[in-house]
């Protein structure tokens, strides 16, 4: 491949499934971000209706992007699937398919974003943490909250509060599948993921299923 070519890939937006319904989620959500980047609460204002439809609409996502990924990042068999990718970063959104009775580690997002339930049941823990970050590798957290999320249900991510939870899938047979609207290359990014019984913290990269990771500007 000549190298311009792998130029123009790298900076080109990624599209990973081709559903109009997407794009149109993408066109209007684009819109919302660049008029709205100072203020995150009026993004995510803004932007939940048109997920929420989306979300309704049940037949947009490949039967492949629902699949567990027994080599996750996440452990577990939890499959992370890169639906879109914009070019500057800004701008990504996947499935996070948890197999039954499988929870991720207890993370964080560092972004903006909404998490919008397309089937299945789960429960998230949602945790504040409470040390001053002084201490390399350790980390306090309290629990602030377990809540219930079915099918249609969104939750928004605002950093810093919410921004550290866990979820599990609570179906018995088949996995539960979220859609996450996000404001980073949450996948690329290095964050952190907690041990609350331990008190400790360590940096991860959860990757994805279907799409290296990007080098971070
Ligand atoms: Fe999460």
């Amino acid at each position: 491949m000549p190298y311009t070519n792998v130029l123009e890939i790298l900076e080109a937006d990624q599209w990973f499934i081709d559903s109009p319904d997407l794009h149109e989620f993408v066109a209007i959500a684009k819109e919302i971000i660049s008029s709205t980047t100072h203020n995150h609460t009026e993004t995510l204002n803004t932007l939940e209706p048109h997920f929420a439809a989306l979300l309704k609409k049940q037949n947009w996502l490949p039967e492949h992007f629902a699949q567990a990924n027994l080599d996750s990042g996440l452990g577990g068999g939890i499959g992370q699937w890169l639906l879109y990718r914009s070019q500057d970063r800004s701008l990504t959104i996947f499935s996070l398919v948890i197999p039954p009775h499988s929870v991720t580690p207890v993370h964080d997002h560092l972004s903006w974003g909404l998490v919008g339930l397309y089937k299945g049941k789960q429960e998230e823990t949602v945790y504040r943490r409470v040390d001053s970050g002084e201490l390399e590798g350790r980390a306090q957290l309290e629990i602030v909250g377990v809540y219930p999320v079915k099918s249609g249900d969104i939750y928004r991510l605002l950093p810093p509060e919410g921004d550290i939870h866990s979820v599990r899938a609570i179906t018995v047979f088949t996995p539960s599948i979220s859609i996450h609207v996000m404001g980073n290359d949450i996948g690329s990014i290095w964050r952190n993921q907690y041990n609350p019984e331990q008190r400790t913290v360590q940096l991860f990269r959860s990757g994805y299923a279907n799409a290296p990771v990007s080098k971070q500007k």
